[in-house]
């Protein structure tokens, strides 16, 4: 058998067969993610050897930078963000050849001039090259910049060949179902849907990933994983931190839209979809959509709730006080905007039937952790006596997907000594123990899959319509109650008790 040489970030995964000479071009260059993330993760792709040895990067704002600024602002990211210390030998590589434009989004000249300047890099390095135009502004302007792209001709750039331009735009992909169907015509007017990354940086996780292996590559989990064994399943996606600066962002968005509608549903699609026929790209988004397809609408209503929805208050996160949502920066001390939202829901299909799904997401919560956690049923009948029983606790299986990264099974287990006497215990797997620590972050692999062609972790328009059509009704729902319903929770909490009591209706508890 032939040994896969390639390096271990890369071995293993068919589809990759390098990175052609790329052009990524990304516009709101001047922003939190692009310093954050997106130039950390090019920086490491380089010291990972992965990028072509034609590769450029062009920053696109409305403020014009002089190239020589943008170069010392991408350099002061990475040292402050990259997973790895700056070298600057492998930064010299990537500097010499990095850009800036600037232009409105809305305005057609800066696109000339950004044409203009593909132009030259492929005149003076002798040979065409692909461009990934990665698109990292607020919604707002996501769709006069695909349309520029195509005004001028980007788009459709080398359209038949394997250099054909590459167009990745960031989340929230719409506001609700409309918008994201609006958008959805925008792109595919300039587009083929080929071309098109959605990206939901949940999906590069490497936790996220593993959860198609865990599933899929073993045999153990799945006759277990349907309605005769699950009781149910519990999706958290808890941050400690609040809004910070991006209460401008948030009061638009809020929980369901930041986090729910994307991240979470994606989790739960992961989760709970039937196997693919294979890895391929359009099998598995094909299956995460007859899962969406299959979620039950929401029952609105105050009466056995399957949504609640809070704001934090003050209180101590981490020892610190710190102050309710209302009294943040950017956000109207009248507020509608909920930081937390649980939801009940309910999959309509073979596999899934009388089993509740419990999502929930919420800023300013008692610790940052993301998990899956799936509940079986307690056994039958038991040898223990009646006692025993009720201390005996349902099997678990938990997907920590962040932080402190890996997998727990809950059995019950018995304490030594001459009485038969039971008590949980776990077995764990730990992502850092067995790989050790420092595994690439999430936009590393997909700025990768990008430039590759790889849509197999970014989000096809249909997935996305599919969350829409689920969430939507309750936005309007929320809008037509105003501030009624709204529940509150102390900052370092684990949420409303209302979220509780949700699950107590099924005599279910949030673990
Ligand atoms: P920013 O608010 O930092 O905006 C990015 C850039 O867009 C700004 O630097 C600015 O560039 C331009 N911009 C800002 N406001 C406007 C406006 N009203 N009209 C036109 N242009 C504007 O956003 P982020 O970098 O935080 O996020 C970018 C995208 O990535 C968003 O869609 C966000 O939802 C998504 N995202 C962000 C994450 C994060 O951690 N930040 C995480 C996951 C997704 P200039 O003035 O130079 O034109
Ligand atoms: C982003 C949200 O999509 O995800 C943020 O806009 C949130 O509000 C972030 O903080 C969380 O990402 P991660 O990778 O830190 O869990």
């Amino acid at each position: 058998m032939s040994q896969d040489k390639r390096h271990p970030f890369l071995q293993g995964l068919s589809k990759h067969r390098g990175v052609q000479p790329t052009i990524i071009t990304i516009f709101g260059a001047s922003g939190d993610l692009c310093a954050r993330k997106l130039v950390p993760a090019i920086y490491n792709l380089a010291v990972d050897n992965l990028l072509p040895a034609d590769f450029y990067l062009i920053g696109f704002g409305r403020k014009p930078i002089p190239d020589a600024e943008f170069r010392e602002i991408a350099a002061e990211s990475i040292s402050k963000f990259s997973r790895r210390p700056l070298n600057k030998e492998i930064w010299n590589r990537i500097e010499k050849n990095t850009y800036y434009c600037s232009g409105g989004y809305d305005e057609l000249e800066g696109f000339q001039k950004l044409n203009d300047k593909i132009s030259s890099i492929e005149k003076d390095a002798g040979r065409e090259m692909q461009s990934v135009f990665y698109v990292s502004t607020p919604p707002s302007v996501f769709d006069p910049i695909v349309k520029n792209l195509g005004e001028v001709g980007l788009a459709t750039k080398y359209q038949d060949s394997d250099k054909h331009t590459k167009v990745v735009i960031e989340k929230p992909f719409g506001k609700d179902l409309e918008s994201a169907q609006a958008l959805n015509r925008a792109i595919q007017g300039v587009f083929q849907e080929r071309q098109v990354y959605r990206i939901d940086h949940y999906l590069g996780k490497e936790t996220v990933q593993d959860l198609l292996v865990q599933r899929f590559a073993n045999t153990i989990f799945e006759p277990l994983w349907n309605r005769n064994y699950v009781d149910n399943v519990q999706i958290t996606v808890a941050e400690s931190l609040g809004v910070g600066t991006r209460g401008g962002y948030y009061e638009q968005s809020g929980a369901t839209r930041d986090m729910i509608q994307n991240h979470t549903m994606q989790l739960l699609a992961l989760m709970a979809m039937e196997a693919p026929a294979s890895l391929d790209a359009e099998a598995i988004r094909d299956e995460k959509v007859k899962l969406l397809k299959a979620i039950k609408p929401l029952k609105l209503g105050y009466e056995n709730p399957e949504v609640v929805r809070a704001q934090y208050a003050e209180g101590l996160i981490d020892g610190q006080k710190v102050k309710g949502y209302r009294d943040e920066e950017g956000v109207s001390p009248q507020s509608e905007t909920e930081t937390y939202a649980a939801l009940k829901l309910a999959i309509n299909n073979w596999r899934w039937e009388g089993v509740p799904f419990y999502l929930r997401s919420g800023k300013r919560m008692a610790r940052r952790v993301t998990e899956i956690a799936i509940q079986f049923k307690r056994p039958p009948s038991s040898l223990f006596s009646e006692n025993e029983m009720i201390n005996l606790a349902n099997n678990s299986l938990v997907f920590q997907i962040q932080p402190d990264e890996g997998s727990t099974i809950l059995l019950n287990g018995k304490i030594p000594g001459l009485q038969t006497r039971t008590q949980p215990v776990k077995m764990h797997f730990r992502y850092s123990t067995t790989f050790g620590s420092n595994t690439p972050e999430a936009y590393e692999r997909l700025v990768l899959d990008a430039m590759i062609g790889d849509g197999t972790l970014f989000i096809r328009g249909d997935e996305t319509e599919a969350s829409w059509n689920l969430i939507t009704p309750l936005h309007e729902f929320w809008k037509a109650e105003g501030q009624r319903g709204m529940e509150t929770y102390a900052s370092g909490s684990w949420g409303p008790n209302a979220a509780d009591r949700m699950l107590w209706e099924k005599n279910h508890e949030w673990r």
